[in-house]
């Protein structure tokens, strides 16, 4: 499989990581690489295929990102998206000039001869495009073989070469044959194999994680979510008892959390339940700013890691369970910084302090990936499908000071608004459901006694990757009852408010 692997040279592009699932989507495995990858990298990454993203910059422009010309000389097939496409025909000889205005949105593709990249395809295709400068010189040896009432060459190629490109964005869903397009690419002019399965990721993260870990330990902290469960599956399959998994109770859970988790992964993993409650709460005793509450949760976590560490070991590697888009996100393709919305503090600043070394399974996965591999692994659905939940837990759905009494509260109602959305079936239609317990009492009425208490808002979203949601359209009567059950039966809360805010420009969390 490592031979059937497809690289995406990152220019820049919003849509990069699109392309980068299209291709896995055709059971090929691809990955996202930096634009100036070296050819001897390529090689001996052992690409099948290389595709050159988008970008904002202008090829045009001093200084444009410009990939290392040596792979046009590599034999491998290579299809250049927009930008791509541009710096393929100027690298090759073909001209590029600025177009009279910015074109954005879609066109209508008319091709030109036949050929493989639109083999099976109608004359005429919806596309999707977003570019100022266009081609207006071929490359010698390039054909044209698609062309817009706009632009004369959106698209060309040379098939003895393997080298094509390609004006439009093949990979957005705004383009009506992209995914076709891009599997006559693969298949049809790369000759890739569509052999890339979650069964054939576990025998090659087994084989990985064996050879590189040997007869060492690895600390894995599971959450009970997603990820963390499918990371120690993975690892357990791989490396057996020399996975040290622990579960840390910080008191900041959800009520009965810690024992379901004991109880639906106990079974699976020899876990090692921590219990560090006491550890937690002090330290948190007065803190309102929820970046200080994110840094003194994320530093007591390392301690406790630190003693299983020393109790458990020696430990020599600690496992993380990092996902793709972390990584993309993490590092753009010309190294500007994105601003820090919230610190999700993961396990941040861990490996350094504990000089551990890091195994990430799941690095080159995406959040849905994920789930497909949990169901391979056979794990429960009740994992599978539970909402995302932060590291630091109710200590950032309590704004303003966390005590032991506000835990209780929110505690209650959160468990409350859940258990009702189970039971309506409305768990699963939802991304996230949570209760946030406010800085504000409100004044009430309850039997003749006018009461002075706690006000709780809910909030539920609709989101697929969680960096945009929107407030659940929860039926009023579902919403009632709740309201109804919270103030009842949780002590100290008189009000409870339903979050309509979208994100952005709100966030999921409140905190
Ligand atoms: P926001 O509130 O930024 O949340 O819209 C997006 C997703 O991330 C979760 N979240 C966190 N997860 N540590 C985590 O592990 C954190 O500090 C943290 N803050 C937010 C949030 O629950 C949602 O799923």
């Amino acid at each position: 499989m490592s031979a059937n692997r497809v690289l995406a040279l990152d220019f820049g592009s919003q849509y990069n990581q699109l392309i980068a699932r299209r291709v896995r989507e055709t059971k090929v495995y691809s990955e996202i690489v930096p634009y100036n990858i070296s050819p001897e990298e390529i090689r001996q990454k052992q690409a099948c295929a290389l595709i050159l993203s988008g970008g904002p910059a202008s090829v045009r422009k001093k200084g444009a990102p410009r990939p290392n010309p040596g792979i046009y000389q590599l034999g491998i097939p290579i299809l250049g998206i927009c930008y791509g496409m541009q710096m393929t025909a100027r690298i090759l000889g073909g001209k590029v000039s600025a177009g009279r205005k910015r074109e954005y949105g879609p066109a209508m593709l008319r091709r030109i001869g036949p050929g493989p990249l639109f083999s099976g395809l109608p004359g005429k295709m919806k596309v999707w495009m977003s570019h100022g400068d266009y081609l207006t010189g071929l490359p010698a040896g390039f054909k044209a073989i698609g062309r817009t009432k706009s632009i004369p060459c959106a698209a060309f190629g040379n098939n003895r070469l393997r080298i094509y490109g390609v004006q439009f964005h093949p990979e957005v869903e705004h383009t009506e044959f992209g995914r076709e397009i891009l599997a006559n690419f693969l298949f049809r002019i790369a000759g890739c194999k569509p052999n890339w399965t979650m069964r054939s990721f576990i025998a090659e993260k087994k084989e990985e994680i064996q050879t590189r870990v040997g007869k060492r330990k690895v600390l894995c902290a599971v959450s009970g979510g997603v990820d963390s469960t499918v990371m120690a599956t993975v690892l357990h399959r791989a490396i057996g008892n020399r996975l040290v998994a622990v579960f840390v109770d910080n008191g900041l859970l959800r009520k009965n959390e810690a024992e379901e988790v004991r109880r639906t992964l106990g079974r699976r993993l020899d876990l090692h339940f921590i219990d560090a409650h006491k550890r937690f709460l002090p330290r948190l005793r007065g803190i309102a700013d929820p970046e200080k509450k994110r840094r003194i949760i994320g530093r007591e976590f390392i301690r406790v890691f630190e003693e299983a560490a020393e109790r458990y070991g020696p430990i020599h590697f600690l496992a993380q369970g990092t996902l793709y888009p972390d990584l993309i996100e993490s590092r753009s393709a010309f190294g500007g910084p994105s601003s820090t919305i919230k610190s999700h503090h993961n396990v941040g600043g861990l490996p350094k302090r504990m000089r551990l070394e890091l195994v990430e399974p799941l690095r080159t996965l995406f959040k849905d990936e994920v789930r497909v591999l949990g169901r391979v692994l056979r794990l429960p659905a009740a994992i599978l499908n539970r909402h995302p939940f932060p590291g630091p837990g109710l200590a950032v759905r309590i704004l303003g000071s966390v005590t032991e009494e506000r835990l209780s509260i929110l505690r209650e109602a959160d468990y409350i608004f859940i258990s009702e959305l189970r039971k309506s079936g409305l768990y699963d239609e939802v991304w996230q459901a949570l209760a946030v317990l406010l800085p504000v009492r409100t004044v009430g009425v309850m039997g003749d006694e006018r009461t002075y208490e706690n006000a709780v808002a809910l909030r539920a979203v609709t989101s697929t990757d969680a960096m945009t949601a929107d407030w659940a359209r929860l039926p009023a009567d579902f919403l009632s009852r709740v309201s109804v059950r919270i103030i009842n039966e949780v002590k100290g809360v008189n009000r409870v408010t339903y979050d309509i805010s979208p994100k952005p420009p709100s966030t999921i969390e409140w905190e």
